[in-house]
């Protein structure tokens, strides 16, 4: 079951873990994709890695020398959406005080990671596809074509196709992404990666926090790798990073690990859970395990603990805090009011 070294692709400062054989196929892909020019689709539920991956194959490629701009596409209103994508110039709307340069240009000769793609409104859907044809837009508000020379990579976690059936993706968009495309399996379809990826985090969390941590006892151990993961990767990140805070000995304990890992039930995907990893767990956990106050109240006590380390490596920044946890900037202003943080 564990990772030897062949598990471990490097580059640069980027480790991916990932013995699995599910990863060793998206591992073998990735110099394939960073060698061309081509627009890429990232697929897959929150935490499995899109952000991670998209980053690697704009550094393993010919772009690195230049920007990698990342935008998530679910996290503004339209209007916003729209000039810091393509800027806007002096005048445009109340508030726009001076030209502003948008993401396409500041990505000149790099790549433009567009994540949540799905969450991109319609009208702008349209200028996207555009400007993937004719390499030129107009800033909001102005007259000027602006030449920009950009690699795409695309991310969402939703099922663009039946996104496509309702209306609410445009199908000439999707296969214009859909060049080249890059599916990331969930956490529970590749469990011979779970240690790895627990060692790999130990020791990232203990370095940073200078804890003299040697592992995990095997019941701890075992707990983990038979937890299956809603939130995949940064969810398991999460849960390492929590009990490497509150560990007080030597060895990580089966008795500081998130009470309601050992509830949810095993190997089994609960419906209301499934599909739209932690986002959707995070706001279903303290609901669906209401009748267990107890449990209910850790996940709360550990989201929160959470938001305020988050805050705090960030130095109070919400707009970067809310990116490190893969929310929208509304979600974390909603949960911090919720727990009391503001
Ligand atoms: N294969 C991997 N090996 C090590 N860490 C990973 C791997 N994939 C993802 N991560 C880490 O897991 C967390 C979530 O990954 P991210 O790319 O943000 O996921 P997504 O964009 O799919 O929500 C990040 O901290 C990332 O660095
Ligand atoms: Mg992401």
């Amino acid at each position: 079951m564990d990772c030897n070294k062949t598990g471990v692709l490097e580059s640069g400062a980027f480790e991916l873990i990932g013995c699995s054989p599910k990863m060793q196929k998206v591992f073998d892909l990735i110099p394939l994709l960073a060698r061309t020019d081509a627009s890429v689709l990232i697929t897959g539920e929150t935490g499995t890695g899109k952000d991670k991956i998209a980053e690697i194959i704009h550094k393993k490629s010919a772009r690195a020398r230049f920007p990698f701009i990342k935008i998530n596409c679910g996290a503004l209103p339209a209007g916003l959406l729209e000039s810091e994508l393509f800027g806007h110039v002096q005048g445009a709307f109340t508030g726009a005080t001076r030209n502003k340069r948008g993401m396409f240009e500041l990505a000149h000769h790099g790549t433009l990671f567009l994540t949540e793609i799905g969450d991109m409104p319609l009208p702008l859907q349209v200028k996207l596809l555009s400007v993937l044809d004719d390499r030129e837009f107009v800033p909001v508000g102005g007259e000027q074509k602006v030449k920009v020379d950009v690699r795409i990579i695309a991310a969402t976690h939703r099922p663009l196709r039946e996104q496509i059936q309702n209306n609410t993706f445009r199908e000439d968009l999707f296969y214009r992404l859909h060049v080249l495309h890059l599916h990331l399996p969930p956490l529970r379809e590749r469990g011979e990666d779970i240690r790895a990826l627990l060692d790999h985090f130990l020791y990232k969390f203990a370095k940073a926090l200078g804890k003299q941590l040697v592992g995990f006892t095997p019941e701890a151990t075992q707990a983990l790798v038979d937890y299956h993961y809603p939130g995949n990767i940064r969810e398991l990140s999460n849960i390492v990073e929590y009990v490497v805070n509150i560990c007080k000995k030597k060895k990580i304990e089966k008795d500081i690990l998130p009470p309601y890992i050992f509830e949810m039930p095993q190997g089994k995907e609960r419906p209301e859970l499934s599909g739209e990893g932690r986002e959707k767990t995070v706001d279903a956990a303290p609901a669906v395990l209401g009748e267990d106050e107890r449990v209910a109240k850790s996940w709360n006590e550990i989201e929160r603990q959470m938001i305020v380390d988050t805050l705090k490596k960030f130095g109070g920044n919400r707009t970067h805090s809310a990116r490190e946890l893969g929310w929208g900037r509304m979600k974390l202003y909603r949960k911090m009011k919720a727990y009391g943080l503001m």
